[in-house]
């Protein structure tokens, strides 16, 4: 079974659901608590053992791949006052020199387009996707559960992340059919996107985490548009399907779906509810708030 070593971060998306916080900075920098989104996918992906992180990005999107380098004057700064912690924090949280890589989407033609886009710098791999909308609270992690289930799974298989969700949102997300169970994970019987409610195959959604074969490159790129005009992921994962197992796990934690502004706010809570320093604080506030 080969290793998963390659992750492929899609941020090219335009962020309109946050706008004007997002006219000229790339909602994946928008904070949970001190950390921007993008960096807490890539914490995720880190704690997963990945080793390649591919971003693929668009116009405006350059502050990310600065977000990934070191920033001499900050550092010069620090070191002058002393700041020992922030720097060795700064430093823990920097991807390796020649683990990042960028490639461009130069057109927003939807998420399966994003990923055919990494399809050089991926090659002939399996790789992990993680969407930086979503973010999963766990300890482990959401893709680190979800790689040690692929190692138990057959070779070429695939695997998604999978929660449930209330009938009334399923239209807005990936919807995936239950078959057998097979350990902690069980087979996909069918995948349809943005389906209505009654044509949905079930209440559990994708998630935003997804680990798949290469095959699925030649797949998308000959992907029509789907739901909302776009080359969608999960047609092609659809098509994939007849040729390889695919698996849903649901994972343990709790996700939030950062693309909309209660998810990200609720996020900002739980996440700052988690924090030894901040949480005696902040929960005395929210606690003072709620009872007005
Ligand atoms: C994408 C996927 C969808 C998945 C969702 C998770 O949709 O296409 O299958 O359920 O992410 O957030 P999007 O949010 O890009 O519309």
């Amino acid at each position: 079974m080969k290793p998963i070593r390659t992750a492929i971060f899609p941020v090219a998306g335009l962020g309109t659901r946050f706008l004007p916080a997002t006219k000229a900075m790339p909602k994946e920098m928008l904070p949970v608590v001190d950390r921007p989104l993008i960096q807490h996918v890539v914490d995720e992906a880190r704690e997963a053992g990945i080793e390649h992180f591919i971003f693929v990005t668009g116009r405006n999107k350059g502050v990310i791949e600065d977000h990934f380098d070191r920033q001499f004057e900050l550092e010069v700064t620090l070191k002058e006052r002393n700041k020992t912690a922030e720097l060795s924090a700064l430093a823990a949280d920097l991807p390796g020199a020649g683990s990042a890589s960028f490639t461009r989407q130069q057109s927003p033609l939807g998420l399966g387009h994003a990923v055919w886009c990494a399809r050089e710098l991926v090659g002939n791999e399996p790789f992990a996707l993680l969407l930086p909308d979503v973010l999963v609270q766990n300890k482990p992690g959401c893709l680190k559960q979800m790689i040690d289930v692929y190692r138990s799974l057959p070779e070429a298989s695939n695997i998604v992340a999978v929660e449930e969700m209330a009938m009334e949102r399923i239209h807005q997300y990936g919807v995936v059919g239950v078959g057998r169970s097979s350990g902690p994970s069980f087979a996909i019987t069918e995948m349809v996107e943005k389906p209505p409610r009654e044509k949905a195959p079930s209440n559990l959604i994708i998630t935003g985490r997804y680990i798949l074969q290469p095959e699925i490159f030649k797949l998308l790129a000959t992907q029509q548009g789907g739901a909302g005009g776009e080359i969608q992921l999960t047609d092609s994962m659809i098509r994939l399907a007849k040729e390889q197992p695919f698996h849903g796990l649901k994972f343990q934690g709790r996700s939030f779906d950062c693309g909309s502004k209660v998810g990200f706010l609720t996020a900002n809570v739980a996440y700052a509810l988690a924090r030894d320093d901040i949480a005696p604080a902040f929960r005395k506030e929210i606690d003072s708030m709620l009872k007005k």
